[in-house]
């Protein structure tokens, strides 16, 4: 019989080194052909889940997992792959997935392919997470009372248990976003919230990130109700945090000028149109990351008709409107795609919580968009007969949009 050893040998280190790069890994099968220990049976699986104060690999065997530190979990791998005769193996991370299959001969059959979903691991990572809020992770008591989120006694307010959960998420999310960026050649870094409302998320963002991070964070809150503007001014006062720190503007975001550049764009659930502005803002800005979770859509409903070849969806209204927020939030992508960003549509709470759980995060890469980038949008646009509002938006910018 042929000695294999050598394959095997080459199989598990590409496949310790994808599981071990903790910016793409996003999970693992492993089948064996013998069980792995008494009352087990012969699959194991692998994520990365986070922990208190940072990553963790999670080894889940039956119903039974074990969180593991890097080192750990290192050795604990090569026990069990070495030790036990493989069957098949399949890895996954952001961009590629390697399969291996090791045959009755014990030959070892790789194949890899390249992943075209566009898979976030930060995503992934923050769903995998344990039940360790953000807001736990640094003495937040003041935040939450002067937020509203909790009562003077520092609990959180059962009516707003929903939204303390909401801003821990969105916590996650702005921390591994934070991760993606070279943080040291942006201190202090600028912090755009447009549409921001009471500014729950941006307030926690801003004493969270500091606390935890040891960075400046300068906030400017936008939104065009006076009113709420005015509330928001007051907390500021609370915390007591000057205008060179965080200050709140009143007004549209379309009309909106910016003192300084900004390094992160977030807008959770501004109305309609409202996303598409402040994604525009932020392209137009050139910011680093754009963090939005879209509200209510309605612009390219109108423009989807109800004739045509895909008719007999577009006369349904339920499905025309789902179709219509799907479709949008894949426009929004995918022009963002094209100006040059990474971006993930993910969901950042669990859909229980709220319907509008879609959140697009958006990373600015290195290089400007692809021809591919404008070939799949130009695609997408022709397939469905309309023009998306960011499309005419950041026409004037890219005209190839339109
Ligand atoms: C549903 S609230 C969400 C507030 C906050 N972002 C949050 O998630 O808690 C939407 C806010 O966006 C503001 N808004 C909507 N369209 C806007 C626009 N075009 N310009 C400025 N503010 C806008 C509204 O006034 C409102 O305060």
């Amino acid at each position: 019989m042929q000695d294999f050893q050598q394959d095997k040998d080459t199989a598990a280190r590409e496949i310790k080194r994808m599981i071990f790069d903790v910016q793409s890994f996003i999970s693992a099968v492993f089948k064996f052909k013998e069980p792995l220990g008494p009352g087990t049976n012969s699959e194991l699986k692998l994520r990365i889940v986070e922990v208190k104060g940072g990553e963790a690999w999670q080894f889940t065997r039956a119903s039974e997992s074990e969180n593991l530190q890097r080192g750990e979990a290192m050795k604990k791998l090569s026990e069990i792959i070495h030790g036990v005769p493989l069957s098949e193996a399949h890895v996954m991370t952001a961009d590629r997935d390697l399969h291996c299959r090791v045959t009755k001969k014990g030959r070892v059959l790789l194949s890899r392919s390249k992943s075209n979903l566009n898979r976030d691991p930060v995503a992934s990572r923050a769903h995998n997470r344990e039940k360790d809020y953000p807001l736990t992770r640094f003495d937040s008591a003041k935040l939450l009372v002067v937020i509203g989120l909790a009562d003077t006694q520092g609990d959180v307010k059962p009516t707003m248990r929903a939204k303390y959960r909401q801003v821990n998420e969105f916590l996650r999310i702005i921390d591994a976003t934070l991760d993606d960026l070279k943080l040291e050649a942006i201190k202090p870094i600028e912090l755009f919230d447009v549409g921001c409302g009471k500014s729950y998320l941006s307030f926690s963002a801003k004493a969270y990130l500091e606390a935890t991070r040891g960075v400046e964070i300068k906030l400017t809150g936008i939104g065009r109700s006076e009113k709420i503007i005015q509330s928001c001014r007051r907390m500021t006062g609370s915390f007591g945090w000057d205008d060179s720190v965080a200050k709140f503007i009143a007004s549209d975001i379309a009309a909106f000028k910016p003192a300084a550049e900004p390094d992160i764009v977030m807008s959770l659930h501004a109305c309609d149109t409202a996303t598409d502005e402040a994604m525009a803002f932020g392209v137009e800005h050139s910011a680093r990351a754009i963090l939005c979770a879209p509200c209510c859509q309605h612009e390219l409903q109108s423009q989807l008709g109800t004739t045509g070849r895909n008719r007999a969806v577009l006369r349904n209204g339920i499905l025309r409107e789902r179709l219509a927020d799907i479709l949008t939030d894949a426009f929004r992508a995918q022009i963002l795609r094209v100006m040059g960003y990474r971006a993930y549509v993910v969901e950042f709470i669990e859909p229980e919580a709220t319907a509008r759980n879609i959140m697009i995060r958006a990373v600015r890469a290195s290089r400007a968009g692809s021809e591919t980038a404008i070939a799949e949008y130009l695609d997408l646009r022709d397939e469905w007969v309309c023009t998306p509002y960011l499309a005419n938006r950041l026409s004037g910018i890219c005209p190839e949009l339109i």
